[in-house]
């Protein structure tokens, strides 16, 4: 029988280290609350619209370790006009569970209403983008602009807290900028009218994906609530950048965007990390082959072969960066327009990535990808070199 110790709000990685009389047969499940849902683990993949699509997570929650995923944001009011793109957002399936989604808008009535058809149609719980810096998102009132509203935005919330059973969560950088570190108040006054946790991006709407993730920035806002759970994000791209994000910032989860791009096993390597101690080594190139097409086929199933395959087109170099030399997969894989063609593609990289393999059939040791390296735990003033980069999508910068 597994031993399964209720690890309440906070993240206990001390427990990590408990000795069991059972040790063989105890598992100490990483688990977490958020309002009514018990989570089984404290990993979270955020949103990232155009990327955390249905088939994307249908293909890491596969290799395991998430506890909740997101789905890219969602306009409220389309949502409740049953706009196709919004339908097509929150599409699911039983083994995308359990599921939020993130919605942006500013129209209390809009918002709660949203909320409300969510919760009728199962969804676990409803995340509010207040993070977001894009202008179409902030000019009508959502996103990050939320941030420097306080009152209302906790007016708009605590209407969607008092609607539903389901958690409302809430998504926010640290401030506006460094001289507005708006998220500790803002946090505080959403722990008040009852939102379930806060995710929160450690950087500043004005930094955008450049800099370092501030932890002293996330431990703030933890530091700010009194019992909901804090989830931290940014750049969190290894097992032991998620753990220093634990431990320095005693966040009860973190959440994972463009890190699971690079390396969708991510989840189940930090999960295993944080209950072990022990580092997995890096999925081989077969393994990444495999689930890559694994990925365009769950693509083709929900977007349809034409589409599912252009759609393919920015999601394959993701996989690619970690194949060492990759530019004439790159290359080619943007043209890509059906399955047949990209298994060609893939079976002439194949040809071509032999000239830098040993005997082994192993990258030679100078073709090999260097570790990553999050802001947070580089050297200070090296922070830019490496960073990881921010993938283009429907919105450039958030
Ligand atoms: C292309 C792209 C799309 C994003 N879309 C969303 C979104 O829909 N909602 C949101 O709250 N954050 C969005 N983000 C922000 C991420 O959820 C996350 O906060 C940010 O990327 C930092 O985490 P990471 O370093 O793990 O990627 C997006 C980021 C990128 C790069």
């Amino acid at each position: 029988m597994p031993l399964v110790l209720p690890l309440g709000y906070r993240y206990l990685g001390e427990l990590c280290q408990l000795e069991s009389p059972l040790p063989a047969l105890a598992i100490i499940v990483l688990a977490m609350r958020l309002g009514p849902l018990t989570l089984a683990s404290n990993l979270f993949l955020s949103p990232l619209a155009g990327y955390t699509n249905l088939p994307f997570r249908l293909t890491v929650r596969e290799l395991g370790g998430v506890g909740l995923a997101t789905t890219d944001l969602v306009n409220a009011r389309s949502l409740l006009e049953k706009k196709s793109k919004a339908l097509k957002l929150i599409e699911t399936a039983p083994a995308d569970r359990p599921l939020a989604v993130q919605l942006f808008g500013s129209v209390p009535e809009e918002m709660r209403d949203a909320a409300t058809y969510l919760e009728s149609l199962g969804i676990a719980g409803v995340d509010i983008n207040m993070g977001c810096p894009v202008r179409k998102v902030c000019r009508v009132g959502g996103g990050s602009a939320m941030m420097a509203e306080l009152d209302q935005t906790a007016r708009l919330v605590k209407g969607m807290v008092d609607a539903v059973k389901i958690p409302i969560t809430a998504k926010m950088r640290l401030g506006w900028d460094e001289d507005n570190l708006t998220a500790p108040d803002l946090a505080s006054a959403l722990e008040d009218v009852g939102v379930a946790a806060i995710f929160v991006h450690g950087r500043t709407r004005e930094q955008g994906f450049s800099g370092t993730v501030s932890l002293a920035g996330i431990r703030a806002v933890v530091r700010a609530l009194k019992t909901i759970p804090v989830i931290g994000n940014g750049d969190v791209t290894t097992p032991q950048a998620a753990k220093m994000m634990l431990d320095q910032t005693s966040c009860a989860g973190v959440s994972i965007g463009r890190g699971a791009f690079y390396n969708p096993w991510i989840f189940q390597h930090t999960r295993h990390y944080l209950l072990t101690g022990e580092l997995l080594p890096e999925p081989t190139f077969e393994e990444r082959v495999r689930v890559m097409c694994r990925h365009l086929d769950l693509m083709i199933e929900v977007f349809g072969e034409a589409h599912g395959c252009r759609m393919f087109r920015k999601v394959a170099p993701w996989y690619a960066k970690r194949f060492g030399p990759a530019k004439e997969f790159n290359h080619q894989v943007v043209r890509v327009a059906s399955r047949a063609q990209f298994l060609e593609v893939l079976a002439n990289y194949r040809r071509w990535r032999q000239q830098f393999l040993d005997e082994n059939g192993e990258l030679k040791p100078r073709f090999r990808p260097p570790p990553m390296t999050p802001s947070f735990m580089k050297e200070p003033g090296t922070a830019q070199s490496g960073s990881i980069p921010v993938p283009r999508g429907p919105v450039e910068i958030w």
